[in-house]
C-alpha cells in the first residue's frame, strides 16, 4: 500500500491549502494509499541554520518530520504563494529535513526516489500557481519526482462550503484525480 504524507506550507489556523490538502488526502485515501495529514504547524523549528546544526544538531520537531518523511513513498504538498514564492515555513522545512545526522548517512535519504504532487489555493486569480512553478524544480532539485498534473485553485476564500469541501464539483473532480494519480503512481 502507498503511503502518502500529506501537508501544506501554510502555519495559518484556517488556511484554505490545508482544507485543500485535506480533500486531496482524502481522496489519495479512497484510491488506496494509507495516508498521514499533518500540519507544519505542529513541527515548529527554528530558520535553518548550519551554526546551529553544528553545535545542537537538529532540532526534536526537525528529526520527527525527517523520520516522518522516511516511512512515507510519496509526498501531497498544498502551497500558498508568499510574494509570488513558496512560503519560508516550507523551505525551511525542507532544508531542516534534507540534512544528513551523520556521515554515513547519504544526503537527501528521507526525499531521493519519493513522487509528489503539487496543489495550490490562494485568494487571488492566480490559485497560488506561480508558487508551483518554483516548487517543481525546487523538489526535483532534491531528486523528488513531480507528477506533470499539478492543480491550482484561484479565490480560495470564497471556494469551501462551512463543511471544508469544494463548492466547485468540477474543481473538486479535478484535485481528486490528481491525488488519486499520487495514489497509483
Ligand atoms: C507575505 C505574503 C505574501 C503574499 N503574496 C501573495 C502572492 O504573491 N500571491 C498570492 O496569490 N497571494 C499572496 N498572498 C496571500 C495568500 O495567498 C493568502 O494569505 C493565503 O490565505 C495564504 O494561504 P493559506 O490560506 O493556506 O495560509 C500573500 C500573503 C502573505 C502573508
Amino acid at each position: 500500500m502507498k503511503k502518502i504524507l500529506a501537508f501544506s506550507g501554510s502555519l495559518r489556523v484556517g488556511s484554505y491549502n490545508q482544507k485543500l490538502v485535506k480533500i486531496a488526502a482524502s481522496a489519495a485515501e479512497e484510491a488506496g494509499a494509507e495516508v498521514t495529514f499533518i500540519s507544519l504547524a505542529d513541527y515548529p523549528m527554528p530558520l535553518f541554520d548550519q551554526d546551529l546544526e553544528e553545535k545542537e544538531g537538529k532540532p526534536q520537531k526537525a528529526k520527527e518530520l525527517k523520520q516522518l518523511f522516511k516511512d512515507h513513498d510519496a509526498l501531497l504538498i498544498a502551497s500558498p504563494e508568499y510574494n509570488s514564492m513558496i512560503t519560508a515555513a516550507l523551505k525551511n522545512a525542507i532544508d531542516w529535513v534534507s540534512r544528513a545526522d551523520s556521515e554515513d548517512e547519504k544526503p537527501l535519504s528521507a526525499l531521493a526516489g519519493k513522487t509528489a504532487a503539487i496543489i495550490s489555493a490562494s485568494p487571488g486569480g492566480y490559485g497560488g500557481s506561480r508558487s508551483l512553478g518554483f516548487l517543481r524544480p525546487f523538489l526535483e532539485n532534491i531528486k523528488v519526482a513531480v507528477l506533470e498534473a499539478e492543480f491550482s485553485l484561484p479565490k480560495a476564500h470564497e471556494a469551501f462550503a462551512e463543511d471544508g469541501s469544494l463548492l466547485d464539483a468540477e474543481k473538486t473532480a479535478e484535485v481528486k484525480a490528481i491525488a488519486r494519480k499520487l495514489a497509483e503512481a
